[in-house]
């Protein structure tokens, strides 16, 4: 088991992170994100973990989106990668922190052109009249930057996680699953465990 107690916990997510890539785990960098809406509704849905900024993992999205406006509204998040290779989950509690624009535009920048047009294109969880107007849409802006670099719309970018808590959930026979809990008290972390 990749996971070493001595270690940071962003460090032992990392080492599991790492072990299911080995392992062949499929979309291993996917993962469930919750938020909140104003009418206390909740709700969620999987991105993807992208690169990490300063020990904190960062999605990309639009932020004009359903998962933007929740998270303009309350920042507090809850991520949850599964590896079933592995028999291993990691939960993360925090809050989402829009990147520098510096930063998302770095990362736009390696995206295959087409979904950069496609971050254009897209009016994220707006109601969409039909396929055939998206599909102009998009010819739209390929015709629109032509011969040039797509650049980062101002609407795209980068959400960090600032970890308050992090679950690392080992299943074992019999479900009696090991868990860990790391919860960050000023600058350093407190180890518990829980009852599966
Ligand atoms: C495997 C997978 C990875 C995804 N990765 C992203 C992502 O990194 N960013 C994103 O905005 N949406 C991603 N999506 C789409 C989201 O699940 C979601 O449909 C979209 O972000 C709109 O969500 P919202 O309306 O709640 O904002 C992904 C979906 C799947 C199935």
């Amino acid at each position: 088991m990749s996971f070493d107690f001595k270690k940071e916990p962003f460090d032992n997510f990392l080492n599991l992170y790492k072990a299911a890539i080995k392992k062949g785990v499929p979309e291993a960098n996917a993962f469930s994100i919750s938020t909140v809406d104003q009418n206390q509704q909740t709700s969620i849905r999987i991105v993807y973990f992208k690169n990490t900024i300063d020990n904190q993992i960062v999605f990309y999205t639009n932020y004009n989106g359903k998962k933007g406006q929740d998270i303009a509204y309350c920042n507090k998040v809850c991520a949850n990668f599964y590896w079933p290779h592995l028999n291993q989950q990691v939960r993360i509690y925090g809050e989402a922190v829009k990147v520098t624009r510096e930063q998302s535009e770095k990362y736009f920048s390696t995206r295959p052109r087409a979904s950069q047009i496609g971050a254009w294109t897209s009016q994220q969880s707006q109601t969409l009249s039909s396929f055939e107007d998206f599909n102009k849409l998009y010819e739209n802006f390929e015709k629109k930057f032509h011969g040039q670099q797509v650049p980062c719309p101002p609407n795209w970018g980068g959400y960090l996680i600032k970890p308050s808590e992090y679950e690392f959930w080992f299943g074992k026979a019999g479900r009696l699953h090991e868990r860990y809990i790391y919860t960050s008290e000023g600058s350093s972390w407190v180890r518990s465990l829980k009852f599966p």
